[in-house]
This record gives C-alpha cells, structure tokens and sequence, in this order.
C-alpha cells in the first residue's frame, strides 16, 4: 500500500500567469509523491518559467509549443492526453479556460485536453475582476457541468495589488487536493469511519485546564491513511496543531464530555469506530467561574470520573449497528499486553491497538513513529516493530478490509 499519487500520470498544463513559478513547486511535490508527472506549457508560461525547471523538478521532458509542430507533433498530444489519468491545469489563465469550454484546440496544451479523456482538474489564477467577468464564469459554468474539478481561486491579495477572488491555491492544497481525488475506488470506497483524536482539555477555571501530552499525529495519520484507501472520514479531534486531510469531515471538540456528544452524534450508519484520542479519564468536579487565586495555602482540585466513549460505543454498536468495527488503543506504560488484552475484553472491542507509551524506548508523543501491537478478538496478536504512524493507519486499513 502507498499514497494514491503513487505511480499516477499526470499531465500538469501551465499557463501564463506570474502563479507559473508556483507550478515549478507544484510539479516538484506531485513527483516527491510519486507521480510521473509531463509538463506542458503554454507560450504564455514560458514567459514567465522555462520547461528546463520543470523538467529538472520532474525528470521528465517538459513540453512547449514547439512540440505540436515538431517531428513527432502529430502524436504527441495524443500520446500525452491518453497516457494521462489526470490532466491538472496550475495556474489556469482565463483565456485557457475559454479555449477548453469551447473547444479550441489552437496549442499544444488546449489541444491534449481535447485529445484527453481523463478527469480534468483546473486551478486558476487571475486578477478577480477576471475571474468575476462573465464571460469566465460562464466558461467556469460550462466546465464544472462537463465535469471539470475546479480547485480554488481564493480569495486575498492579488499581483495587481487588489484583494478579490483570484488567488492561486497554494501547491500544498493543489497536492492534498490531487491526493484526495486518486484516493477514491480504494480499497476501503464507500465504507464510513469516524475517528477520534487527539487529547482532550477540561477546564477548572477559565484559563486552567487538565490536559495530556497527545499531539493528534497518530489519529491524524490513520484518518489520512483512510482517506487515502478511499474511505468517508469523519474525525472527532480534541485541541491540536495539526490540519485534517483534505476530504474529511473535522468536528472539533474541547473536552471529553463534547466529544463524547459529537461521537454519539456522528455514529449512526457508521461502518468502522476508531478511537484514538486520548481522553481525559477525569475531570474538575467543578468550574471555577473566575480565575482561582493563589492564598498560599496548598488547595485541592475534586475530580469526577468522565465517561468512557469507547466503552459507550461498543454498548451502542451491540444493540444499533453490529456490523461496525470498534477499534480501541491502549496506552500503557507497563504491562503492555496483558492491559491492553483486558480493554479488548472488557470494552468488547473487535480490535485493540497496544501502544507502549512509558518512553523508555523512545518518546512516542509527538513523534512520527510508533511501536504497537494489535490485538483482536479472536486472540491473535501481531507485533509490529517501530514504524512511521502513517504506517499503522495503512495496518488499520489492511485489518478493516478482512472479510470476518
Ligand atoms: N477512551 C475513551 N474515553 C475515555 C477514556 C478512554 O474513549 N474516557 C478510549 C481511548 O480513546 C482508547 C481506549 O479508550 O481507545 C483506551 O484508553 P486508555 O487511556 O489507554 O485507557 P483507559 O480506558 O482510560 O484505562 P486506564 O486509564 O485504566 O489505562
């Protein structure tokens, strides 16, 4: 398994905007993740990049003009536009929009997009007056009705020095975007999981709370390693730093007693729960509603014992939806697999993720690795050894898509 830009051919048309040197870094990241990615630029790009920088950021050939017209100029566009399972146009100028919703087929790049039966994919980049006039909306109209996937403009300050709607999506968003739209007809298609993540903060006056040192990054990695098998994501997080993968659904939540509702809430029609947030076991039995001073004195904080969400969806599932998968972590700092094998029993869970957290090994907070064990049902035990969390999402994936 691997991110769904693996492989791919994409054919990345650039077109004559001042946003054509963000392109450069676009091609540079679709080739990082894998794709092999022809670049075709219009004669107006090349006024502002020359095909040598795409070519030396993808390795392959970068095509121009002069290609239509050389000795292979006959095929060429249609070897490229058939070759192709996504033809990305960044940045798209209002005149190459115009020539593709009406069929001009009067350069190298408009020409392989009508020799193309690909999925077309278009970023634009162009003053906002542009963007707004009718005519491009009109030609924006009649590319979405055929199908186009339209990724931006966004709004904000412009190269003429307005602010308006016209913005080049950023590389990073373009990429997520991609990423997203090879994802779909994985292994995991039509399936829903809703995930938790991250820790949860409980309040004990307006600016203190009790919290832990969960940073999100391994529910984030297995709401993206989904995402990426083609799953419906739904992602319950607690406070975080971290962004969700472009495509899923983010609900979030401050304390253990929001997302218990946000869970419960999302559940219903659910094909698979994951619950990897690490949620407060305790909260302040009560709120104080101004800061609390200091007096010198040693003070005590009364706790109340939150609810296990967890343990409240097994129950659920049980009587609503037993066909759902309910996937539980463990975080241990001794006894790893005796615990863990008890949560999975008492929890009533398909699968229990065994997480050694005691750091004695390495720190697994905020790290990008980690180390666990899977526990099912069954009573079988894989142990993995460390691995990127990214990984033990596509572990997850691999698990979810076993036939009982
Ligand atoms: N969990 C939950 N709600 C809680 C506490 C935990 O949903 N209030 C879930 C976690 O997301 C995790 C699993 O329960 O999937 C186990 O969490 P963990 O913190 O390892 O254990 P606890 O159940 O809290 O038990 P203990 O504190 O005794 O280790």
């Amino acid at each position: 398994m691997s991110n769904p830009i693996e492989g791919k051919r994409i054919v990345l048309g650039i077109t004559g905007s001042i946003a054509a040197y963000k392109a450069a870094d676009l091609a540079s990241k679709l080739t990082q993740a894998g794709a092999l990615v022809d670049c075709i630029l219009t004669e107006a790009a090349v006024k502002f990049m020359q095909p040598i920088t795409f070519q030396s950021v993808t390795g392959r050939k970068a095509y121009v003009d002069a290609d239509l017209w050389g000795s292979d100029g006959h095929v060429v566009h249609i070897a490229l536009g058939r070759a192709a399972e996504l033809l990305l146009i960044a940045p798209a100028t209002a005149s190459t929009m115009a020539k593709l919703a009406h069929g001009i087929g009067d350069n190298l790049l408009a020409v392989t997009a009508l020799a193309a039966d690909c999925p077309l994919m278009l970023a634009p980049a162009m003053d906002a007056g542009m963007f707004s006039h009718p005519a491009t909306a009109e030609n924006v109209r009649i590319l979405q009705e055929r199908g186009a996937i339209f990724i931006g403009p966004e709004p904000g300050r412009l190269a003429s020095g307005l602010v308006g709607k016209g913005r080049f999506t950023e590389p990073v968003d373009i990429l997520a975007q991609v990423r997203w739209h090879f994802s779909r007809g994985g292994v995991l298609a039509g399936k829903k999981v809703l995930i938790t993540a991250g820790p949860t903060r409980e309040a004990i006056d307006p600016v203190r709370y009790l919290s832990n040192a969960s940073s999100g990054k391994q529910g984030y990695a297995i709401a993206q390693a989904l995402q990426d098998a083609g799953a419906e994501v739904t992602l319950v997080s607690g406070p975080t730093a971290l962004t969700a993968p472009v495509g899923a659904y983010e609900i979030p939540v401050v304390s253990a007693a929001e997302m218990k509702t946000a869970v419960m809430t999302a559940l219903p029609g659910m094909d698979a729960f994951i619950s990897v947030a690490a949620v407060a076991d305790f909260t302040p039995a009560e709120l104080h509603p101004e800061k609390w001073k200091k007096t010198g004195e040693s003070a005590m904080l009364a706790l109340n014992p939150t609810e296990d969400i967890l343990q409240a969806v097994s129950d659920w599932r049980t009587i609503h939806q037993p066909s759902m998968k309910v996937v539980g972590f463990a975080a241990e700092t001794q006894d790893l697999l005796e615990n863990a094998a008890n949560k999975l029993a008492q929890k009533r869970l398909d699968l229990v993720v065994a997480n050694d957290v005691s750091g004695v090994e390495k720190i697994v907070f905020g790290a990008a690795e980690n180390r666990v064990a899977f526990l099912d049902r069954d009573g079988s035990v894989q142990q993995f050894d460390w691995m990127d969390k990214y990984q033990v999402g596509e572990e997850i994936v691999r698990y979810l898509v076993q036939p009982d």
